[in-house]
């Protein structure tokens, strides 16, 4: 197969867009993709300073460097959440990555702040992942906060954001249907978060980070039961090899057509946000959930007896 717009022999082949490409077009074809998804649903600017929050994962270091290489001005902010091996390692594969490229790493270590994930799941009797989930919100906010930055983005693709709308709208879940998408403003104490990578997909980003020569950390957390939204993302995969560039117009054309009628129907009821009591972390509940996961933590500490 030749690559459509060079004619030399193609490496990647992408149906969805119904063409093919070799390495240095397919990289091309990749910018350009981002540049629209950002212009597009007006995601940031070049003024803007922008936390990107790396996981050590192939997405959100393709994330960083394309941002880099597209001239945001980016900052890095990994959070290592004191897991046995998988958080040293993905840690480590980040470190070196910032290194390499030259970008400016924040890490917050959950250790040191009494928050590991691995004593959190201790006192917990459920899955850990939707409290490991609050603790890196909590982190990734109050680090952009407090560091001065405007925008904190993660390497979410379009995979990810067509898995979570076809959940929402199987659930018909209004209130998440009438606010997701790539671009959430800063409001009540809350930095603004972006999805710059919205536009392309994980095998698009796969061959960008390989293409690019990313080192790659895949050590799969340890508690979570698979892949987020892993059987969804299975069923687009069929979905989409059946009718190629579905996902594209299912998604974009929620973005364009239907969040709109979701918002016209959500009344804004949404709970009046106060700052945390402990923090000032914004909440609609008093103390904050991650005070909450503190003061337990504390209280468990205090009477190892009620141990089970
Ligand atoms: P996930 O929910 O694990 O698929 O991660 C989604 C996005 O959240 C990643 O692309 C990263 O931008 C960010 N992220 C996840 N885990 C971390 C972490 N430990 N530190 C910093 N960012 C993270
Ligand atoms: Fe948070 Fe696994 S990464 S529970
Ligand atoms: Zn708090």
């Amino acid at each position: 197969m030749k690559c459509r717009r060079c004619k030399a022999e193609a490496v990647v082949s992408l149906p969805s867009h119904n063409t093919a490409f070799c390495a240095d077009c397919f990289l091309e074809f990749f910018s350009r993709q981002v540049d629209r998804g950002i212009h597009e649903q007006k995601l940031m600017t070049r003024e803007d300073h922008v936390l990107v929050a790396l996981s050590g994962g192939k997405d959100s270091l393709a994330l960083m460097l394309e941002l880099g290489r597209q001239g945001y001005n980016v900052t890095g902010l990994h959070i290592d959440l004191g897991i046995p091996q998988s958080s040293p390692a993905a840690r480590s594969v980040v470190e070196r990555f910032c290194a390499k490229y030259g970008f400016p790493l924040i890490v917050r270590d959950m250790k040191n702040e009494g928050l590991a994930i691995p004593k959190v799941k201790s006192m917990l009797h459920r899955p850990v992942c939707s409290a490991c989930g609050k603790i890196k919100r909590y982190f990734f906010n109050q680090t952009a906060r407090k560091g001065g930055f405007n925008v904190l983005a993660t390497g979410h693709n379009l995979d990810d954001e067509t898995a979570r709308l076809t959940s929402n709208t199987l659930r018909w879940d209004i209130a998440y249907l009438s606010d997701q998408g790539p671009r959430l403003d800063d409001a009540d104490g809350f930095t603004r978060k972006v999805k710059p990578f919205w536009r392309v997909t994980e095998f698009e980003t796969a061959n960008y980070a390989f293409l690019m020569g990313i080192e790659n950390h895949y050590a799969p957390c340890p508690y979570s039961q698979g892949a987020s939204f892993s059987t969804l993302k299975s069923l687009w995969i069929d979905l989409e090899e059946q009718m190629p560039g579905r996902k594209m117009n299912f998604y974009q054309g929620f973005l364009e057509r239907g969040r709109k009628v979701f918002q016209g129907v959500e009344e804004k009821q949404g709970e009046a946000l106060a700052p945390c009591e402990r923090c000032g972390y914004p909440t609609s509940a008093g103390m904050c959930g991650v005070c909450r996961i503190r003061e337990a933590l504390a209280e468990k500490e205090g009477c190892p007896e009620t141990d089970s």
